[in-house]
Order: structure tokens, then C-alpha cells, then sequence
């Protein structure tokens, strides 16, 4: 049961004309884009599918608020899509798909697909620095700040669902879909890896009360501290809005800036996530401040020395 990771998130949304803007310029690539909506993918092919929500192709929606209609799994090989379908049709419908997917909802009744990894493999090096007492790695005259670089995240990194029960499903992917707990933030949820990465999580579940079932934010893996930075600098600059960060977490190590968006949701850039295997025990903490960020920034518009400071805005309160 080789799940390598989430490659697809299906959105069913109001404006999709707004959505579709959004997820290019975050930095996705447009491999479709029209008003009935689209595909927008990273560099290894994983990607956010946008329709309206009214539309007949999308499956149907959770009976909250929320615009996540699927997350589609990567699995390693045809062996591990019949196993989860084997295991699965124990206790529920597994449907198969005209593309070779398999889909079927967890234990919370946010609907799954499987698909044998469609993920492009891809290579580029990490973001580069250099430090006294260590070997060179970005060379000489090689520069670290461009201003004309692009900015496309690299992967599908991880997405966030507020669950009912995060007891109950935590116990779904864990024991029925091979998924390891690597954190815990107690009376919250689990940081959750399947079997196929090292990443320190590609789920985590926060337990809310029902009404809010739903995605809370989904993120991409940029290529490094600076690239999340670089690129959320730019995001506010084209007028959207800052919700968290920038800021470094503690459990996963990753840097991180949140945006509100119109998906229903939050969005994340994020990069250099810690790696685990299967020797790795979870740690618990209760979630707060401190145990969530090592430390968290906050966006200001640009200023330099010679003149006055600009004008504080008005938080409107
Ligand atoms: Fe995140």
C-alpha cells in the first residue's frame, strides 16, 4: 500500500474565473484554463483542478461550506492501487474510474481517488547558501538575489482538513491506508506520512466541531526559505492577502506563508520540510503559539534608510 503522496486537489467553487487567476499567480503552471475552469500544476506534474461547483463532472461536495471535492493519491505501482482497492471494498464502495483511478470516501466522507504516481520526475538544485567552516555551495559570482527569477512550485507538498473526529480518522489512514503518525498535537490531530515519502507530513488533521468540515489550506514545495519568501513578497505586491507568516514551523521544520484565497481556503507556500522514515517517533505537544512556529514574520511594505518611515496604515478596528 505505496501511497507516495497527494497529486491532484479537485476544487468546486463559486468563482472560478477568480480561482483560476489566483492558483497562476501563485505560480502554477495553466496546462487548462477556461472559464468553466482548469488545471494548474507544479513542476512534477501535481496540480489543483478548479470547475464550478454547480458542475455534473465533480463528485459531490461535503455538506458544509467547503470547495474540496477530492484529493487524489499517488500510489508506486498497479500492486499498490489493487491493494487499497482490495482493502477498501471491505467496508465501502470502490469505484473504478475510466482512467485507472480508484476512488472511494474515508471515514469522514471527504472522497479520495488513487492513481498509479503521474509525477514527472524533475531536476533542480535546492536553494544554494554558504556559511564560514563549510564547503562552497553556490559558487563563485554566482548571485543569490534575482529579481527576474520565476517561481514555480516544485510539488504538491501537503493539505489540511478540519475533521469531526480526529481520532476516527486518523485511525482510517493509518490502519487502512498504511499512513505513519509523525507529530501530534494533542487534542488536535496527527501529522500524518504515507508510506511512500519521507516528507514529515502530507496531512495533517485539526478536529473541529462538524460545521466546519472541510480543507483548511493545501501547499506547494518551493525550492528553498528564500523562493517562499520571494514568491508570497510577490503574491501580496499582485493585492492578495497575507493570512499567516512568513514564519518557520516547528514540527516539519518548514518555512511557511498562508494567503487567503477564494478556493474556501487557505494556501500555502512552503519549503524545506524535515524528512522521516519509520524510526522516527512521534512527538506530542499541546498546539499553541510556540509549538507551531519557531518564529513568524511579518510582511511590511519596503523601506530604506534617508527618508521617513512610511505611514502606519489604519488596521480599520
Ligand atoms: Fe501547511
Amino acid at each position: 500500500m505505496n501511497i507516495t503522496g497527494p497529486e491532484t486537489l479537485v476544487f468546486g467553487v463559486t468563482d472560478v474565473k477568480s480561482c483560476n487567476q489566483y492558483l497562476i499567480d501563485y505560480g502554477l503552471i495553466a496546462v487548462a484554463s477556461s472559464e468553466d475552469g482548469g488545471r494548474f500544476e507544479a513542476l512534477d506534474g501535481t496540480g489543483v483542478e478548479i470547475a464550478h461547483r454547480d458542475s455534473s463532472a465533480l463528485p459531490p461536495g461535503l455538506d458544509t461550506s467547503s470547495m474540496l471535492r477530492k484529493t487524489v493519491y499517488g500510489v508506486a505501482d498497479a500492486a499498490s492501487l489493487r491493494a487499497i482497492g482490495d482493502e477498501l471494498r471491505k467496508d465501502r464502495e470502490v469505484t473504478a474510474l475510466s482512467d485507472g483511478s480508484l476512488e472511494a470516501v474515508d471515514d469522514m466522507g471527504f472522497m479520495l481517488g488513487f492513481q498509479v504516481t503521474k509525477k514527472r520526475a524533475f531536476s533542480l538544485p535546492a536553494e544554494a547558501i554558504n556559511a564560514p567552516g563549510a564547503p562552497v555551495q553556490r559558487a563563485v559570482n554566482i548571485i543569490g538575489v534575482d529579481d527576474s527569477v520565476v517561481l514555480t512550485p516544485r510539488t504538491l507538498s501537503h493539505v489540511v482538513l478540519f475533521v469531526p473526529d480526529a481520532a476516527k480518522a486518523e485511525a482510517f489512514y493509518v490502519k487502512r491506508l498504511g499512513f505513519k503518525v509523525t507529530d501530534h498535537f494533542d487534542g488536535v490531530g496527527p501529522f500524518l506520512r504515507p508510506q511512500g515519502t519521507l516528507d514529515h507530513h502530507t496531512l495533517f488533521l485539526i478536529e473541529t466541531p462538524p460545521f466546519l468540515k472541510g480543507c483548511e489550506h493545501f501547499t506547494f514545495h518551493m525550492g528553498g526559505p528564500t523562493e517562499v519568501m520571494q514568491a508570497g513578497t510577490r503574491f501580496v505586491e499582485k493585492g492578495y492577502e497575507s493570512f499567516w507568516g512568513p514564519g518557520r514551523h516547528r514540527f516539519g521544520s518548514n518555512w511557511f506563508w498562508y494567503f487567503n484565497s477564494p478556493l474556501g481556503c487557505h494556501v500555502e507556500y512552503d519549503a524545506d520540510m524535515d524528512l522521516h522514515d519509520d524510526t522516527w517517533d512521534a512527538r506530542h505537544a499541546p498546539m499553541g503559539a510556540d509549538a507551531s512556529q519557531l518564529f513568524l514574520f511579518q510582511h511590511r511594505e519596503k523601506w530604506a534608510p534617508g527618508g521617513p518611515p512610511p505611514a502606519v496604515k489604519s488596521t480599520g478596528q
